[in-house]
């Protein structure tokens, strides 16, 4: 496959930042097209078309690319009315596509009448409720690093995780009447731990948009790379930052390998980089950290230097499993906002994936979305998205976190000190896991 030109690149950059604009993403599908791209041409014009049906541009370059011979220059309308004329074809249903035999030519109304006018629903039945009613439009935010972009509304289902966060750590930062009412101090943090790409990064960034406070989010790259060498000022420097900002929350992402076991670190700077966070966990003097909150993601908690998880420091942990049903339908809306679909049943689809992650999902509408498009390349017949490609991925994917739940169900089984890991043995239990 060609590799794309810095152009297309950055263009496919701004499509993505204003999907909804047309003339941009056929710009972009024109040069996809010049530089040999045909199926990425066609996969656009087709977003196009869905958002715009009567776009004569739309229909022309559409045309192109599947190298249909119309009169450059031609309104649109008079290719179109010509098509008429022709001896209609039949439609081939999005059912049957993928056995039909390739064609030499492109049927024009066939086409028109899956992406014309008359467009099918996307969705079949009224979606399950999302709460907080995140809708596509609010999604499109979700992938841009904004802080405050995302809310805890968009975070789709959860519950449970959401309830907690609110007790553990959003309540008790918004009121320091409660704080004092119950004598919890700003102190200590908490920690995200769950399988890969079930959310803790996501949960966290609506954390901070939630907030309206100061977020420092310090991820083991800005670590290892930026700061090789001088990696405990610079830990000391962020909480520095933190208390003069406070109230702030300080987001140490992927901690197992910011503040993994001391005795396996293989270099002394990264455990003098523990040891440095574990002085800045515990403030230098009493109340230094008034107002300066921690929270830490990891996947493996239990790699976690035990020292970083004693009263004070990060003392709290909460579970993020993978996507309930509602969390399921709001990621898989999120994936599907700009992939030109047709009659998709959320609900089944929803049922179909339990146990995948966030990011089984997105992989789960990049198979779905290819196998369609190839069908259309193969068959000269543009065809939407549907069910039955949703469901033949969802076949496909194996849900990613199986070897997680694998290494977690012996920490359950043989490591749970002091009912630490309580709230993963009753998920096991409750799942028959254990
Ligand atoms: N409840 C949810 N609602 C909406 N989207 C979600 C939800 N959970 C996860 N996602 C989506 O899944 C993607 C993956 O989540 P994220 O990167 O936060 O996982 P993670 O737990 O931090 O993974 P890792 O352990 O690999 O760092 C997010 O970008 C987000 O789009
Ligand atoms: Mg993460």
């Amino acid at each position: 496959m060609l590799a794309e030109s810095p152009l297309i690149q950055s263009l496919r950059t701004a499509v993505a930042a204003a999907p909804d604009d047309v003339p941009l993403r056929l710009h972009l599908a024109a040069l996809l097209l010049d530089a040999g791209h045909g199926d990425a041409a066609v996969a656009e014009v087709a977003v196009a078309l869905q958002r715009a049906p009567g776009d004569v541009e739309a229909r022309r370059l559409m045309a192109r690319a599947l190298g249909v011979p119309t009169q450059e220059g031609a309104p649109a309308q008079e290719v179109a009315s010509a098509q008429e004329v022709a001896p209609a074809q039949e439609v081939v249903p999005a059912q049957e596509a993928d056995s039909a035999p390739a064609r030499p030519g492109f049927d024009w109304k066939a086409a028109q009448d899956q992406v014309g006018d008359v467009l099918p629903p996307r969705f079949v039945e009224a979606p399950l409720t999302v709460d907080g009613g995140g809708d596509a439009g609010d999604a499109a935010a979700w992938d841009v690093e904004r802080p405050g972009a995302v809310r805890l509304a968009d975070v789709g289902g959860m519950q449970e995780v959401k309830e907690r966060l609110e007790a553990a750590f959003l309540a008790p930062l918004r009121n320091p009447e409660l704080r004092r009412v119950y004598g919890k101090s700003l102190r200590g943090g908490l920690l995200l731990y769950g399988p890969p790409g079930c959310g803790k990064t996501f949960i966290a960034r609506a954390v901070a948009g939630e907030l309206g406070a100061a977020f420092l989010s310090v991820s083991v790259n800005d670590v290892l790379d930026m700061w090789i060498g001088n990696s405990e000022r610079n830990m000391h420097e962020i909480f520095r930052t933190a208390r003069r900002q406070a109230p702030c929350v300080v987001f140490l992402d992927e901690l197992d390998a910011l503040g993994g076991k001391r005795s396996r670190s293989q270099s002394s700077g990264m455990r003098n980089t523990v040891n440095q966070l574990l002085t800045e966990l515990d403030g230098v003097d009493a109340g230094a950290n008034e107002g300066v909150f921690v929270l830490a993601a990891t996947n493996v908690p239990w790699d976690v230097d035990i020292a970083l998880r004693r009263p004070g420091r990060l003392d709290r942990t909460l579970l993020v499993l993978p996507p309930d049903g509602p969390a399921r339908e709001a990621i898989l809306r999120y994936h599907l906002r700009d992939r030109p679909i047709e009659n998709v049943d959320l609900g089944k689809l929803v049922k179909a994936t339990d146990g995948l992650s966030g990011a089984d999902l997105a992989h789960l509408c990049e198979a779905a979305a290819e196998r369609a498009l190839l069908d259309s390349a193969r068959t000269g017949t543009v065809r939407l998205i549907g069910m039955k490609d949703l469901l033949a991925a969802a076949q496909q994917v194996l849900p990613s976190t199986e070897p997680w739940f694998a290494s977690a169900r012996n920490v359950a089984m043989y490591a749970n000190d002091g009912g630490m890991y309580d709230d993963l043995v009753a998920h096991l239990k409750k799942k028959r896991k254990l």
